[in-house]
């Protein structure tokens, strides 16, 4: 397994049930927390983890003894929003300069259809001097590994798997059928496409939603009351307004665009989404500003918890609470925050704002909640109701019960 993150470690867990399995990541400090016995994405329980026999390493060397490569590694966008392929592309050089002959190399990256092959495969080639079908074989199997979600699971999840040829799709058919249910795709680009439209399609789904959340606060009827009539219906598909962070969700579908607009095609539905769910966190910190401001406070203290990119996940890449933050403060808010999944420093350093508790807290004029982790949920609305006056309580998610506001000087807003 190359790169032991949120989708390489707990397939290696589940893998290692069945196969001798490698662990590597250039990352030496994983490698020694794994070592100890604690995944620090906290992804893997200890118990997990310790029953797991896995062989932990940095060293690229021991590749050469794998007869099956799995590469699990990030595929970011750059600053203009383009796929930023270098640690694909670095990953595929170190497996070619390791890559022992009749080996199948899997690629689970998310990427747009051809990257496996037009792409990573050429540089393997040229870094081992094997030629890919006779010496080697190549596949794609696209992860849809949840973070957070303890319900499904990497062994109830579908695996879609894919091969350069009818025998390497069986084998990786096999590795992969150990633990769960697989759908063969005919080929490489197909499986290629089908992971990144899966994301696609939360997006827009998502955008709309966020679209309709927008033109019903004009019209002043509540989102979650329309979607909950609506959802009675048998095929309307229950989506719910939202921020779109992390690394999958609002960065898959750059990958697609850029593909179409090399193939002179202009993706404008998939790109409208983006954009619009790209500006969510101006349009949030808007509201809870103009609404203060309509209360006649000008230089607000506002309070945001929850500032992972989603809820009970302590993955902090592409928050959007980053942006929320950096557009109250541009209006003159004065900005802290706490998430309990996160520690002081990276608080400070990555959002940059103080992590306070709750219980903590003084006088407020807002109180945000963007990502509502179990723990944030606890809070009850008595808990802080008498710190916040003739403020504002933005929920973006709706966790809050409104009964719960006594208080008539807050007004409650939501998406
Ligand atoms: N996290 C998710 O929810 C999720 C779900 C489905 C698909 N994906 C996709 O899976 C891929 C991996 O995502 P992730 O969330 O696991 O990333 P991650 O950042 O959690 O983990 C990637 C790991 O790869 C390591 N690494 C980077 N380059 C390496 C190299 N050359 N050799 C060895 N190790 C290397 C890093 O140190 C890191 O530990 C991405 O393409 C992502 O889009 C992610």
């Amino acid at each position: 397994m190359v790169g032991l993150g949120y989708v390489g470690l707990p397939l290696a867990v589940e893998l290692s049930k069945q196969y001798s399995v490698i662990g590597l990541d250039l990352n030496e400090s994983k490698i020694n927390s794994f070592k100890k016995g604690h995944d620090p994405n906290e992804e893997i329980s200890d118990e997990v983890l310790a029953r797991a026999s896995i062989d932990y390493t940095n060293q690229s060397a021991e590749l050469k003894k794998c007869s099956f490569i799995i590469v699990a590694v990030p595929t970011p966008i750059d600053n203009d929003l383009k796929p930023d392929l270098l640690l694909v592309k670095a990953a595929s050089k170190l497996v070619g300069e390791n890559l022992s002959q009749g080996t199948i190399v899997v690629f689970e990256s998310t990427v747009y259809p051809g990257v496996t092959e037009d792409i990573c495969q050429p540089i393997i080639e040229q870094a081992s001097g094997l030629k890919c079908g006779s010496e080697w074989k190549i596949g794609y199997s696209p992860e849809r590994v949840n973070p957070g979600d303890k319900k499904h699971t990497i062994d109830k999840i579908v695996k879609v798997v894919s091969g350069m040829d009818k025998e390497t799709l069986e084998s990786v058919a096999e590795v992969y059928g150990s633990f769960t249910n697989v759908h063969k795709a005919p080929n490489i680009k197909t499986a290629e496409a089908a992971k990144v439209i899966e994301n696609i399609q939360r997006d827009l789904n998502i955008a709309l939603m966020n679209e309709l959340s927008l033109i019903f606060e004009k019209l002043e009827i509540k989102t979650k009351d329309v979607i909950a009539a609506a959802s009675t219906k048998w095929n309307f598909h229950p989506y719910r307004p939202g921020l779109v962070g992390g690394h999958c969700i609002g960065v898959d579908p750059y990958y697609l665009t850029f593909r179409a607009k090399e193939l002179d095609y202009d993706p404008e539905v998939i790109l409208a989404g983006r954009s619009l769910n790209d500006h969510m966190p101006i349009i949030v910190a808007n509201r809870i500003i103009d609404k203060l401001k309509e209360k006649g406070i000008e230089k607000p203290k506002v309070y945001v918890m929850g500032l992972t990119f989603k809820e009970d996940v302590k993955d902090f890449r592409n928050s959007k609470a980053k942006d929320v933050i950096e557009a109250l403060k541009k209006s003159g808010a004065t900005v802290i925050g706490w998430d309990p999944l996160l520690d002081d420093d990276t608080i400070e350093k990555e959002f940059g704002v103080r992590n306070i508790h709750p219980k903590d807290l003084h006088n407020t004029d807002a109180y945000v909640i963007l990502a509502p982790h179990n723990e944030i949920r606890k809070i009850t609305i008595h808990d802080i109701i008498d710190k916040i006056h003739n403020g504002v309580i933005f929920d973006l998610a709706g966790v809050i019960k409104q009964s719960d506001i006594l208080a008539n000087d807050i007004t409650y807003l939501t998406l």
